[in-house]
């Protein structure tokens, strides 16, 4: 999938693809940017202190939601159109175009390294490869997170066949992407099963907080720590 052809109107399409559900694209969004920034704070701590970068950015959505937790954020993606929007977005952020297999980044550069519904558009052959990247630029203690759509759920897997932007979509299942981060040297420390129900109200959180651990929700995070070196 060429996200060039689709940087104008990709939030547009998001919406229209998730409007049955009664929300927005921007609430799944939020869903999203709130468990990447749960997981860091239970992980690692603060993350005000710390810094991450969004693999597969896009137009930056998440970029700009995450941002305000974090000391600093960067950006990264194939499609130079898409990170043009999202440096309008998020003038905070610092956007590098490049492909997630060859990231534009030096070893070691970030405490959080996260890429949300990115694997689902990788050939199969290259999803290691971007995985290993992932990890190289996170430093040694750092957090590497893939969040993705959930196979499991009929409702997600509805929605992506109705997606053009899915067209070129192969779901992986959250165990799946747990063996790409060990096969990429990390350790898998959590696994959280996300957007079960689309309503804000406190008590349908509450509820998706107890049964995140079940692979119910349409979304999931799993995340993974870079050993530190001996
Ligand atoms: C469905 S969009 C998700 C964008 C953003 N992460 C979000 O959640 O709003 C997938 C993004 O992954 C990017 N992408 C796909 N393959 C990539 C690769 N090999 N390296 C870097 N980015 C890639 C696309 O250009 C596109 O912006």
């Amino acid at each position: 999938m060429d996200f060039d052809e689709h940087a104008a109107d990709y939030l547009a399409t998001v919406r229209r693809s998730v409007a049955f559900s009664g929300q927005d694209g921007a609430f799944f969004a939020q869903v999203k940017a709130d468990v990447i920034v749960e997981l860091t704070a239970g992980i690692l701590g603060h993350p005000s202190e710390l810094a991450a970068l969004d693999v597969g950015c896009g137009v930056g959505l998440l970029t700009g939601l995450v941002a305000p937790a974090f000391r600093a954020i960067s950006g990264s993606d194939v499609s130079a159109k898409s990170l043009a929007l999202a440096a309008e977005q998020v003038p905070s952020a610092e956007f590098r175009a490049g492909s997630g297999t060859a990231l534009p980044f030096a070893d070691d550069s970030f405490d959080v390294v996260y890429a949300v519904c990115v694997f689902h558009h990788v050939e199969m052959g290259d999803r290691e490869a971007l995985a290993r990247e992932m990890a190289r630029v996170a430093r040694p203690g750092g957090l590497v997170m893939i969040l993705e759509h959930n196979p499991w759920n009929p409702l997600a897997r509805w929605v992506v066949s109705r997606c053009p932007l899915d067209r070129d979509a192969r779901l992986l299942s959250a165990g799946v992407a747990e063996t790409l981060l060990r096969r990429a040297s990390l350790r898998p420390v959590a696994r959280r099963y996300v957007a079960l129900l689309p309503l804000g109200a406190g008590w349908a959180r509450g509820v998706e907080r107890t049964l995140a651990g079940l692979p119910l929700g349409a979304q999931y995070a799993v995340a993974a720590v870079k050993g530190k070196p001996a």
